[in-house]
């Protein structure tokens, strides 16, 4: 059985639907982000504001090779940068992976994230003007990278249960 790992910008739902999916399949779910949290000790934010970006990067990358050298299945759901850095695009190829890409538009991006965005440091201090435009470019910088994944799934205007159902499709 491979690891199913979810990647996608922030705010496109990744711990939800991984979760959501854990539910259904019954297979354990793993967030890249609370890892790195137990790992270091510290919240994502303490490890950019004290370490820097380059160091959590770094941890991110070691993470994420050390959970898909793991003898046990998961399902992943990675940090929205995590497949931009490193070759960790490299690895959402391999042959132990299924690697899932939720794509939403900045529409939905923007309307997620602007009420969330407090634990996200890339966009925590932003107003609501340079968020759009921060997200509108950073997708379009990013989407080489979430476009190396296996499968894609969009999530604009669907259900959490509905995305669920769209991934088993790919999947299958
Ligand atoms: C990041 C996304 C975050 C977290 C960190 C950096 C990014 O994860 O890894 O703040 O570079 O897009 P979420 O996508 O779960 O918010």
């Amino acid at each position: 059985m491979k690891k199913i790992v979810l990647l996608g910008y922030m705010g496109c739902g990744k711990s939800t639907i991984a979760q959501n999916l854990s539910k259904i399949t019954k297979i354990p779910f793993l967030d890249l982000d609370e890892c790195i949290e137990k790992r270091a000790n510290l919240s994502i934010n303490e490890i950019f504001s004290q370490h820097g970006e380059v160091y959590f990067r770094k941890l991110e990358h070691e993470m994420f090779v050390e959970l898909l050298q793991s003898p046990e299945n998961f399902i992943i759901g990675l940090g929205g940068g995590t497949p931009c850095y490193a070759n960790n695009h490299e690895l959402l190829k391999g042959e132990n992976v299924d690697s899932i890409y939720l794509k939403a538009s900045i529409d939905t991006l923007y309307n997620r994230l602007v009420h969330n965005k407090s634990k996200r440091p890339l966009i925590a201090n932003m107003n609501e003007e340079e968020m759009r435009e921060f997200i509108a470019k950073h997708l379009f910088d990013r989407s080489f990278y979430y476009n190396q994944a296996q499968h894609k799934v969009v999530v604009d205007d669907k259900s959490v249960e509905e995305t669920v159902q769209d991934i088993l499709g790919v999947l299958a």
